[in-house]
């Protein structure tokens, strides 16, 4: 797909982790139609993501669902101009499935097809259209990512759509990781980023003092000795004899992931003359950050931009988008490509 293909059609297949994705996306930045299974509730009864169960109920979906996606967008498949697939990072067996579905549908068409990185993928999501009145970030460069996700705390300096270099990621956990072990110690179930985020709404932040862990290391982040030092309050005694509301230490926990994301990005951002911040992953959904991140950037006279909620976790529609920008920069994948569930950016 030469570059000047400004209104493409791309299919975009995602299955990198739990959710069985499929969309279609003209011209990389107008969403035609999103279709999103989760397995949330599936993976729930377990406290977390079984990968086994992951892969297979990817395999009974995929189908259904890119059928699903083309039937919304009232499009058939010769009208489409290329497949976009999510080759890595994430789950092996998982990302197996997506990939090998759409080696078969680009057999079967004809398509180009295109391997696409999942964090690009995250990052594009904050320049996409969607419904309602959501303010999508302007062609702007450079920019400073922060993708804040469940496997991921990645700083990303985007030159242009398409064109990442990765300054900054976490050592050990990931927020969303943190938020997810935290729910779990004070008994808010999964995912535990939505869970703390509702019971911190009732919470006081200043009630526990927790520490905003700073690896003084460029742009690193560390998110395990947060974890640490919750446990090491609630453990000993128990959460009922803590002597904590854990409306507290939720809003706690939440405020200092909140406050390090902030930090690093805000200082990412200024050192790297960025124009604008774009920030998206799943943590990215959280209201609290938003607003953080949003006053912050401000400070410094920049403004933050966020996808709308429901495009923070993963879906199909970003990988269709971002599939359109490597495309029209790197050319199409032939069927020899594979998963890579360590990919980093750039690739
Ligand atoms: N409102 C929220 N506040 C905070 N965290 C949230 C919120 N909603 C979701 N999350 C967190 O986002 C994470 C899921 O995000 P996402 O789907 O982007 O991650 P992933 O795809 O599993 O990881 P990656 O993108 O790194 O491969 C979970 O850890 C979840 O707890
Ligand atoms: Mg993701």
């Amino acid at each position: 797909m030469p570059p000047s293909c400004g209104d493409s059609l791309v299919l975009g297949i995602e299955t990198s982790c739990d959710e069985t994705a499929a969309a279609v996306v003209r011209g990389g930045r107008e969403i035609v139609s999103n279709v999103v299974a989760t397995q949330e509730e599936i993976h729930a009864q377990f406290g977390g993501i079984v990968p086994e169960v992951a892969s297979r109920r990817h395999a009974e979906l995929i189908t259904v669902i890119v059928a699903q996606a083309l039937d919304r967008a009232g499009i058939h498949w010769p009208e489409l101009d290329m497949l976009a697939v999510t080759r890595g990072p994430g789950l092996v067996g998982s990302l197996l499935v997506g990939v090998s579905a759409a080696k078969g549908y680009a057999l079967a068409t004809g398509l180009p097809l295109v391997g696409v990185n999942h964090i690009a993928a995250h990052i594009t999501s904050s320049f996409l259209l969607a419904a309602g009145d959501h303010e999508r970030a302007p062609l702007d460069f450079p920019a400073m990512a922060l993708v804040a996700s469940g496997g991921h705390s990645d700083l990303a300096l985007v030159d242009g759509l398409g064109r990442y270099r990765l300054v900054g990621f976490t050592r050990d956990d990931a927020p969303g990781e943190a938020l997810d072990k935290a729910a779990r110690l004070l008994g808010l179930g999964y995912p535990g980023g939505p869970a703390i985020e509702r019971e911190a709404a009732q919470g006081d932040p200043q009630a526990v003092d927790l520490p905003r862990p700073d690896t003084k290391q460029g742009f690193e982040f560390s998110f395990a000795g947060l974890k640490t030092a919750l446990a090491r309050l609630v453990e000993p005694a128990g959460l009922e004899g803590c002597g904590y509301r854990v409306a507290d230490l939720a809003a706690a926990f939440q405020g200092a992931v909140m406050d390090c994301l902030v930090r690093e990005a805000i200082e990412a951002a200024t050192h790297f003359r960025a124009r604008q911040i774009v920030v998206a992953g799943g943590v990215a959904a959280n209201l609290t950050l938003r607003e953080q991140m949003t006053a912050a950037a401000r400070r410094e006279g920049l403004t933050a931009y966020f996808p709308p909620r429901e495009l923070c976790t993963d879906n199909a529609a970003m990988v269709a988008a971002a599939g359109h920008f490597r495309a029209a920069i790197h050319g199409p994948d032939d069927l020899s490509m594979e998963v890579d569930s360590a990919l980093q950016l750039p690739a």
